[in-house]
């Protein structure tokens, strides 16, 4: 029993051996980048639509609902972070505070969370995909443009999302190929993206009308069902945007490769979060004053829909290209963050060892090759909002876990060396781990149904493997 919340030894990097060292290659601005290119994309691009379509205009408030419980995740994750710079994120603060089936289930989580967000970009890449080549006059045959659409349980219409199948192999190719590459380009696209999103507030601004805002929430507040069977709300609509705010994480799964991790990892974590807000804010207002929600709501491209909307069509294209060529960001970020928790948990033998080993370039291709068939998978065949709900329950269990370790290393060791510490420790550990079981309790059903499958299956595996095969290692 006492082995089920063993907790874990940093194991200095000098004391590993060579193939389960990765290379430090980063430093705080292509930390920043990496945690802008995680945080900006389809959240605001694409799911403010579906966020619209449960809360209605409220879906401001939704974003300043998600926007402030992770605001408290992501403080207590900087200071965890640079606690404890290790590789694994979430699941290494676990098991290094919490315990080993604790640290089990925040892993198997993650997993969960950065497929699927991996897999929600790669759609939402392909709604705007789609649009930008519309506008140039190519039609692809609709049936490949979409995965099966579904009504509950029900498939109504098959399909497979090509595009987003296409997007994730040409990412994870990138990945194979080196991590310094890959995140100096992805400054380069992260500041793309924010330039056609400044683009999208200055030229929906001068449309802004009040009379959008009518009524504000005709949803409520908490969730509830509506007639058509869907659950709305301004909660069930914060629980889904949550997407839009997450991948600061990211940024601390690349602590192993970071320069100097204690100051870079706050700097990155802390300042990404909080231009995003600013960001998220001004657009999500800009969007909503300038068109009517029900208008765009279902959208796969709202933001290039507003603009043609409002008489805008170059601007529109210049957006939708904008988003196909930088979106990808999140999902080199995601597809990055993912391989590292794989091959954390996997060097602490919780997954199959043989796949912590990294190739002669420093970078673990096998698990990069396996995570994107996975990804593949879940982006060509299932619908934006399942997968981003799906996610977003991965993710809660992550930020939950992060704020009570925080909490639980503030009273076991108040003294410990902490280069960052979060302001209003207890309001904001209690914030984040509060405020992520609202949200959870806000997704759908369905979703929670699913997510507690997923969880009972991981357990099967850690008794079945994981739990043998540490304590095989151990002996
Ligand atoms: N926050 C990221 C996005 O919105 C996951 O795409």
């Amino acid at each position: 029993m006492a082995s089920l919340f063993r907790l874990k030894q940093i194991v200095a990097e000098a004391d590993r051996p060579h193939a389960h060292r990765l290379q430090r290659t980063l430093s705080w601005p292509h930390l920043v980048a990496l945690g802008v290119g995680a945080i900006v994309g389809t959240g605001i691009l694409t799911l403010i639509g579906v966020g619209a379509d449960r809360a209605g205009p409220a879906v401001i408030v939704s974003f300043v609902v998600a926007g402030a419980i992770c605001a408290c995740a992501a403080l207590a994750y900087a200071e965890m972070a640079t606690m404890i710079p290790a590789s694994g994120s979430a699941y290494t603060y676990s098991y290094v505070v919490l315990g080993e089936i604790i640290a089990w289930v925040v892993g198997w989580s993650l997993l969960a969370e950065y497929t699927l967000v991996v897999a929600t970009v790669a759609v939402g890449w392909s709604g705007y995909s789609v649009g930008f080549l519309e506008s140039l006059g190519v039609h692809l045959p609709a049936a490949l443009t979409h995965g099966p659409v579904m009504a509950g349980w029900q498939v109504v219409e098959w399909g497979v999302n090509l595009p987003a199948l296409f997007i994730v192999a040409v990412v994870a190719g990138l990945l194979i190929v080196g991590t310094r590459e890959s995140a100096t380009l992805n400054a380069v696209l992260v500041v793309v993206k924010l330039i056609a999103l400044a683009v999208f507030v200055a030229v929906a601004f001068p449309h802004f009308d009040a009379a959008n805002f009518e009524p504000f929430a005709p949803f409520g507040f908490t969730k509830a069902m509506s007639a058509d069977g869907v659950e709305r709300g301004v909660m069930a609509a914060a629980a889904i945007i949550f997407f839009a705010f997450y991948g600061f994480d990211a940024i601390s799964t690349a602590a192993e490769e970071a320069k100097n991790p204690s100051r870079d990892l706050a700097i990155g974590i802390v300042g990404s979060m909080i231009a995003c807000v600013a960001i998220y804010m001004l657009v999500a207002l800009a969007a909503v004053g300038a068109l009517n929600y029900t208008r765009f709501a279902d959208s796969p491209e709202p933001l290039a829909l507003i603009l043609r909307e409002i008489g805008q069509p170059r601007t529109a294209a210049f957006l939708a290209a904008s988003a196909v060529i930088a979106l990808p960001t999140v999902i080199l970020a995601f597809l990055y963050g993912q391989s590292r928790i794989f091959f954390v948990m996997a060097r602490d033998r919780m997954l199959p060892e043989s796949l912590a080993t990294v190739s002669r370039r420093g970078t673990p291709v096998r698990i990069t090759i396996f995570t994107a068939a996975v990804v593949t998978f879940f982006a060509a065949f299932f619908p934006i909002d399942q997968i981003a709900a799906l996610a977003n329950a991965g993710t809660l269990t992550a930020f939950a876990a992060v704020g009570i370790c925080m909490l639980v290393m503030r009273r076991r060791a108040p003294q410990a060396v902490r280069p960052f510490r979060a302001p209003a420790a207890w309001l904001v550990g209690l914030g984040a781990a509060f405020g992520c079981l609202y949200l959870f309790t806000s997704l759908p059903h369905q979703t929670q149904l699913l997510f507690g499958a997923w969880n009972l299956i991981g357990l099967l595996l850690y008794f079945g493997y994981a739990r043998r095969n540490v304590d095989k290692g151990a002996a």
